[in-house]
């Protein structure tokens, strides 16, 4: 274990409740622009704009997390996610008469980078409910340097400065470890030029442990280090980038001037794509999230959704949920979030159908 991470199971002593597993919701499985996009008849949106039964609409992206199934923090606020809680019975309120009728389950957001399709939901959780944002001091910035996001009311909503490599509790129950992953600065802090693939406290993934079981959540990354495959070994769940297919599928598309990689994404296909460089990464789960409307995946029975299947993928819908339960007494995790010196084998890991097998249901 590193210096200064703690076991787990101690962090989760701390918090005072004792996990009963871990519940994930994906609330919105596109990239920024949602599927399919508001402007775009691409060859993958027109069939949605045509109802063609291949492919369904798609939100942007965030995703919901508890440990308990009661209180819930969000990964990223997408601009759709009034739409999102509405589809959600767990996010709905739960009217209290102490509480004047509002009360959400919704306590906390954790922000993975400060992109529109990450952050402009924020606003969306306005209106006077108690909240803790965390972010790094670069999303914090970001976020910061817009005046709209004053609308915040600082007496209720409480920013929470969180550092790469050191655990934190967003939720009694829940520890989350952030990562630096290959990124780069939010598209409307780009300069005249800009670095993609540096490390930065800009693009975070999130390394999650609550019940002695264990999720990622990346979803967005320029590319696949030794570092990062050290890091997702072993987890139950993985939710991963799952932004373009191809590199220049954009361009193909004619729908835009910018590589996948060029926006910070490294493609799920080719030979240095994330299904290649994930192949021998032993998880449980993987899921592809962060799906751009030009992806073809997106489009049943396609040869690039065969493809991701074929290899063990799945690519999310709005609602997947993925469901693990609490495995031994739940404090199993004393080597997560925190990745090994060494990296680990990349046997599977072992299964037990009855406890550690993750679920996936789609709920709505
Ligand atoms: C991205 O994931 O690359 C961004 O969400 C793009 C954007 O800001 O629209
Ligand atoms: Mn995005
Ligand atoms: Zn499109």
């Amino acid at each position: 274990m590193r210096e200064g991470a703690q076991p787990t199971a101690d962090r989760l002593r701390a918090t005072g409740v004792r996990a009963t597993g871990l519940r994930a919701i994906v609330l919105g499985s596109a990239a920024g622009g949602g599927y399919p996009q508001w402007n775009c008849r691409c060859s993958v949106c027109a069939l949605a704009w045509d109802g063609d039964a291949r492919v369904r609409s798609r939100t942007q992206s965030s995703l919901a997390v508890s440990p308990d199934g009661r209180e819930w923090a969000l990964f990223n606020a997408s601009p759709d996610l009034g739409a999102q809680i509405r589809a959600t019975p767990v996010l709905h309120p739960r009217g209290r008469r102490d509480t004047g009728g509002r009360d959400t389950p919704i306590r906390a957001v954790v922000l993975t980078n400060g992109d529109v399709d990450h952050v402009a939901g924020l606003l969306t959780l306005r209106e006077k409910a108690p909240l803790a944002v965390f972010a790094t001091a670069e999303t914090r910035a970001a976020v910061a340097a817009n005046p709209l996001f004053g609308v915040l009311d600082p007496a209720l909503v409480t920013w929470n400065e969180i550092t790469p490599g050191q655990p934190f509790s967003p939720l009694a129950g829940l520890i989350v470890e952030p990562f630096t992953v290959p990124g780069k600065v939010p598209l409307y802090l780009e300069g005249a030029s800009v670095e993609v693939g540096t490390e930065t406290g800009s693009t975070i993934g999130l390394a999650v442990a609550a019940g002695g079981t264990r999720l990622a959540y990346v979803p967005g990354c320029a590319a696949v280090t030794p570092a990062l495959v050290r890091r997702l070994a072993g987890a139950d769940a993985l939710l991963f980038d799952g932004t373009v297919f191809r590199d220049d599928e954009m361009l193909a598309e004619g729908v835009g001037t910018k590589t996948g990689r060029r926006m910070g994404h490294l493609p799920v296909g080719g030979t240095d794509g994330s299904l290649a460089a994930l192949a021998g990464v032993a998880v449980g789960r993987k899921v592809f999230v962060h799906v751009n409307n030009t992806n073809p995946m997106l489009v049943d029975g396609s040869p690039e959704r065969r493809a991701v299947e074929t290899a063990g993928w799945t690519v999310a819908e709005d609602g997947l949920e993925i469901a693990l339960p609490m495995r031994g007494a739940g404090e199993d995790t004393s080597s997560w979030p925190s990745p090994p010196a060494s990296p680990r084998p990349t046997q599977p890991l072992p299964q037990s159908p009855s406890t550690s097998s993750p679920s996936t249901t789609t709920a709505r």
